[in-house]
This record gives structure tokens, sequence and C-alpha cells, in this order.
């Protein structure tokens, strides 16, 4: 499949709606995703990424029903990650010396990735790659979200191709922002930024106000993934600044595993409190071991305030609960708060363990966390529910 995006660019990519998780097993993808790759055609023909190794040779024979690969003058490598450098070994074979232009770190990355001294070109933020009436312009983008990252444009048609950023792992043949359900939209690009861009926020928001200051028009912003931002593509520029700063909004998540539902009935009642205290906020509940850990994480990445509980099993605390705080003080959330809970039979560490690690992770904890023994009785129930409502009062 091909798509014209205009009588110059055309979009070469792959829609994978069958994709299921991405980085290994570490992002879910419940609708799939694109590797977006474009053909720019004129007096110099360029080709932006290309796609994942598994549809490397689809993605050859693909791109020779559009151009006579011979004639492609230049390539340039946004990024080295394998989703959009996978198909550069195959098309290689067949254009050895065609130049790569890249950063530094990009071709280290390539060099690290496939052990090929090809033609690489370094670039820097600023350099231009005259093709013809039309210039490409690079801009770096270091850790946005790996060293090598850059974005370029394309004066004339004056389009931002972006890589990662503003993407969003959702398939869609639509191609375009305006014409799918935004809903669905949003929520892929908040799910997107919220588990790989949170711990660069400042740089997200640096790059941002780097790219505004050039005064440049932006009629679309073509991302390596998902759909292409042509209708008011500001509108995820800005977005992107909201969520580089903090994001909340008035909502509380509290994630848990449970063994025999002691601590799940201690979730249930301190929101009971949380609620009774605080109408207006929005409280989701979440079992780790039962709902998407990605999904979950960009619920934290909504809240304003988290509570985090588990059953005691071995001293520690249960696996799902685990994986779950490991990835939250990975992401590096700031400006949150958050407090424990949890059941357990005879040595009760889980709430302490539980303290620890979300101290670790950057969270100001607003009480010391409850832990009940056995089944929560009526006291019990009755501790949680003045927790719920003493937190509920404070954010
Ligand atoms: Fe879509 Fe960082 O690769």
């Amino acid at each position: 499949m091909s798509f014209k995006i205009n009588d110059s660019i055309t979009w070469v990519g792959k829609i994978d709606w069958e994709l299921q998780t991405f980085h290994g097993d570490e992002y879910s993808t419940h609708r799939g995703t694109s590797y977006n790759s474009y053909l720019i055609r004129g007096e110099k023909n360029v080709l932006i990424d290309t796609i994942w190794r598994p549809y490397a040779g689809e993605f050859v024979e693909n791109l020779k029903k559009e151009i006579d690969i011979k004639s492609i003058d230049y390539i340039i490598a946004n990024h080295a990650e394998v989703d959009h450098s996978g198909a550069l070994p195959e098309l290689m074979k067949e254009i050895p010396d065609t130049p790569i232009y890249c950063t530094k770190n990009g071709i280290k990355s390539l060099k690290g990735h496939y052990h090929k001294d090809w033609n690489f070109k370094e670039i820097k933020t600023g350099d231009k790659l005259n093709i013809g009436s039309r210039d490409l312009i690079f801009i770096e983008a270091r850790m946005l979200h790996w060293p090598d990252s850059m974005f370029c444009y394309l004066t004339g048609d004056n389009i931002l191709f972006s890589n990662d950023a503003f993407g969003q792992h959702y398939a869609s043949e639509l191609m375009y922002n305006d014409l799918v359900d935004q809903g669905e939209l949003y929520q892929e690009a908040i799910k997107y930024y919220a588990n790989i861009l949170t711990p660069f926020s400042k740089l997200v928001e640096n790059k941002i106000k780097e790219v505004v200051s050039l005064n440049v028009p932006v009629s679309m912003i073509c991302t390596s993934h998902g759909v292409i931002w042509r209708d008011n593509p500001l509108q995820i520029i800005n977005k992107y600044m909201e969520w580089a700063n903090n994001y909340q909004e008035n909502q509380v998540t509290l994630l848990y595993d449970t063994m025999w539902d002691a601590t799940k009935k201690m979730a249930e009642a301190i929101a009971e409190g949380i609620k009774a205290a605080n109408p207006k906020v929005n409280i989701k509940l979440y079992n780790t071991s039962k709902s998407d850990k990605n999904d979950i994480i960009t619920e934290v990445f909504k809240s304003k305030l988290i509570l985090v509980g588990s059953s005691t099993i071995n001293k520690g605390i249960l696996h799902s609960v685990a994986g779950s705080l490991e990835q939250i003080k990975g992401l590096g959330f700031k400006g949150k708060k958050a407090a424990a809970f949890g059941s357990y039979g005879w040595s009760g560490e889980s709430v302490a363990i539980i303290n620890e690690e979300l101290k670790k992770a950057g969270f100001e904890m607003l009480d010391e966390g409850l832990r009940l023994e056995w089944q929560p009785d009526k006291e019990g129930l009755e501790r949680c529910l003045e927790l719920g409502k003493r937190l509920g009062a404070n954010i």
C-alpha cells in the first residue's frame, strides 16, 4: 500500500493492524500501529525513514512500485530504533552507496544495530539539504526519545517530519487526524506520551519552544506512527506543552493487587471515603494483575493523587504491583501525591515497601499508609473510609 499526500510526497509505510505489543512486551498496542515512511520526489528524491524489520522485504517491493530505487538520492534516518530503520539492510543491499543523513548518535546507533559502514552523513541542528526548489532543514531532538532522534522540516510544503514525537500507536487507513475518531486518537496520543515521553518532559517543552521560535509555517506534522496531523497541526503541539508541564486532571487512581479480596475491599472503602470528601474528583480503581499495565500508567499520568495497595506475600509485595511501581519509578512523574495501603496475615511489610518505592519515584506521601490484618472488619473499613476522607480533603 502507498498513499499520496500531495503531488510530490507519498507515504510508503506499513500499517500493522496485528501488533499487540511494542518494545518487546513493554507497551501494549490495542489498536495496532503504523510505521510511516515518506518518499519525496522532485529534482532530488528523498526517502524519510523506513519500517520495522519483519516487513522489510514487502517495504522494498512496494517502494519499487513507486520509484526506481536507484534514483533515490538521499535517505534520512530521523531515528535509528529498529521500527524505523529495520528495512535499511534490505534496502541498502540494492543501493549501498546512497547517503544516509542522520545525527552523530544516529550513526553510532545504526552501526550498533547493523554493523555496516554505510555512506553516513552527519547532520547538526540548522543544517540544510537542498533537494531542488526545496530544502530539508534538520533539527536534532536528542532524547525525544533516544539520543539520536531528530526532526526535519521541508520548506515549500511546510511539513515537519517529527518521527516518534506527536505519534500514536494507532492503525488507521484514514491516515489523517481529522478523519479518525477523536476519542481514540487522543487516547492513543496521551498513552504514547505518558508511557514513552514523560521522563523527557523538560526536553519536550524546550524543543517545542525552539521549533516555535523558528517561526516557520507548519501545514502538516508527519509522524512516524499513527495518523498525520493536517487539521490544525498545532493542536498536538499545544497538547504536548500541557502534558510536558507536570500534567494532571482532577483524578485519583487506586491501583492494587489482592490475594483474597481484603486489599480490594480496602481500595473500595478508601475510594468511598475520597468520594464522600471530594464528590467532584474522578476516582478510578485498577487491579494491576487484571488491567493493562500501560493503560494504568496513562491513568497515573492523569492523576493528582495515586494510592497503591498490595497484600503482603513472602515479606514482599505482589508481583503485578511491583511491576507497576517499577514503571512508575522509571517514568519520573513530577508534582504528584501518593499513599499506600494493604492487608496482611502475619509479617505485613507491603505498606512500608510501597511507601519506600513511591518516595524513590518522587511522589509526595500524604499519609503514612494503612495496613490491616486479615480481612477488614467494620472497624477496619471505617479506618479505610477515614483515610479516604482525609486524602480527599487534601487534594
Ligand atoms: Fe518508533 Fe523510538 O521508535
